[in-house]
């Protein structure tokens, strides 16, 4: 059984998870309609894994006999200055999500909830990834600027990414 302070944190974390996946979506719309089809295709399939990090959180709170909630979720902004802006505020989400598993697995620890804490190892790998898979792409797109030729190459790029099939 979990505690309830545990219970109450895993189904904020759920409240991000989704969140997160309603942000990707927003941001892959955006990328659709302004000439971005790779990133688009890309940030689709971001959302639709933000949902499955949802999803295997809410089976482990009903699992351990709590019951995992839906909140309501945040405006996801919709506007982007340019596709840089688009990553830069992916990282800057995904570095809030790393703060928010972190301070969840904390409270594992102080609650001696170890089966929570176990549980939460994968987000910590997942967010490893991810940080560094957008990282990655910044550091393309700060090469390429302003020019034209290497924004449509990294969108070609991030198609492929979008693309391939889902490691975890
Ligand atoms: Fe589920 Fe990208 O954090």
């Amino acid at each position: 059984m979990l505690k309830k302070k545990v219970e109450d944190a895993l189904i904020e974390q759920i409240q991000l998870e989704e969140e997160s996946s309603r942000v990707y979506m927003a941001m892959a719309s955006w990328c659709e309609s302004n000439g971005f089809p790779g990133a688009a295709q890309f940030l689709y399939k971001h959302s639709d894994e933000e949902r499955m990090h949802q999803l295997k959180l809410i089976h482990y709170v009903n699992d351990r006999g709590g019951h995992a909630l839906l909140k309501p979720l945040a405006d996801p902004g919709n506007q982007y200055k340019s596709l840089k802006d688009v990553f830069d505020q992916v990282l800057k989400h995904e570095l809030h999500v790393t703060a928010s598993i972190n301070a969840l697995y904390d409270l594992t620890t102080r609650e001696k909830d170890f089966t929570t804490g176990q549980f939460l190892q994968w987000y910590i790998m997942e967010q490893i990834e991810e940080e560094s898979l957008v990282n990655g792409i910044l550091d393309k797109m700060n090469l390429a600027g302003d020019n034209k030729g290497g924004i449509f190459f990294i969108d070609k790029e991030l198609a492929a990414l979008g693309a391939a099939p889902e490691a975890t």
